[in-house]
């Protein structure tokens, strides 16, 4: 049982990367902003209070994000877990620890993609997403193709986030330095953390992290 996370700013490829790792290793994809995409959806008053805070850039609740892992670690069955956006604060990272304990696992690498903030604001502006399937495009590097039809299922809708403007990238990254790069540490501490070069092209990438998954 290999589980990881991918730890990195908005933007650095996590989601990328593990839709790499469900296709060829067929590991489970746990990301909290696609849970929370679902949820807002719902049109319950807790939906819409998410929505808003996602909109603005905001981290949601540890208590909120905390009860959708342990939900899905509960009732899903995996070869190994990627946690894809999750923890983001110490209080999640402590959470995970003791979810993972409880089912006698642990964590085997968390990988730290390392970008350079400038590179965020054209990969966040230019994203594009299947509606269907989730596959991730982008308007210079990852076109979606002439014929409008997505590579990965040929569903024909794309999305864009609400979250993904200049004005909301500010937001993130700062929450990202002020609640989740402590936990760059916190993982050095305990010998678990990887760092991989998030700008190299999307296979070289990829290539890095199934070193280290293989190491
Ligand atoms: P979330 O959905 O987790 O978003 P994020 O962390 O901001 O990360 P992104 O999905 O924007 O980027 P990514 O690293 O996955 O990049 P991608 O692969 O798409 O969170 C959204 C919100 O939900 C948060 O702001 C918060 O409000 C809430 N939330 C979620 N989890 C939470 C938690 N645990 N606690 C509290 N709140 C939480 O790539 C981006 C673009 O770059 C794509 O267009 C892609 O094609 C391109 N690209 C990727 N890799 C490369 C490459 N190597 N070279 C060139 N282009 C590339």
């Amino acid at each position: 049982m290999t589980n990881i996370i991918l730890l990195g700013p908005p933007g650095a490829g996590k989601g990328t990367q593990a839709r790499r790792l469900v296709e060829a290793r067929g590991m489970v994809q746990l990301s909290t902003g696609d849970m929370l995409r679902e949820a807002k959806t719902s049109g319950t008053e807790m939906g819409n209070r998410v929505a808003e805070v996602m909109a603005r850039g905001e981290l949601v609740t540890d208590e909120i994000v905390i009860g959708l892992i342990a939900e899905k670690l509960d009732t899903v069955e995996a070869a190994g877990f990627i946690f894809d956006g999750f923890p983001r604060t110490l209080a999640q990272a402590d959470a995970l620890q003791d979810l993972l304990a409880a089912k006698g696992q642990d964590l085997a690498h968390v990988i730290e993609m390392q970008v350079d903030d400038a590179a965020l604001v054209a990969r966040i502006t230019g994203r594009a997403t299947c509606a269907s399937c989730g596959e991730v495009y982008h308007d210079v590097t990852k076109p979606i193709p002439a014929d409008g039809h997505c590579t990965s299922c040929g569903g024909t809708e794309f999305t864009r986030r609400a979250d993904d403007t200049e004005e909301a990238l500010k937001t993130r990254l700062m929450a990202y330095y002020k609640q989740t790069s402590p936990l760059i540490g916190y993982y050095h501490a305990k010998g678990l953390l990887r760092g991989v070069d998030g700008l190299a092209e999307i296979d070289a990438v990829a290539a890095d992290i199934a070193a280290i998954l293989e190491s």
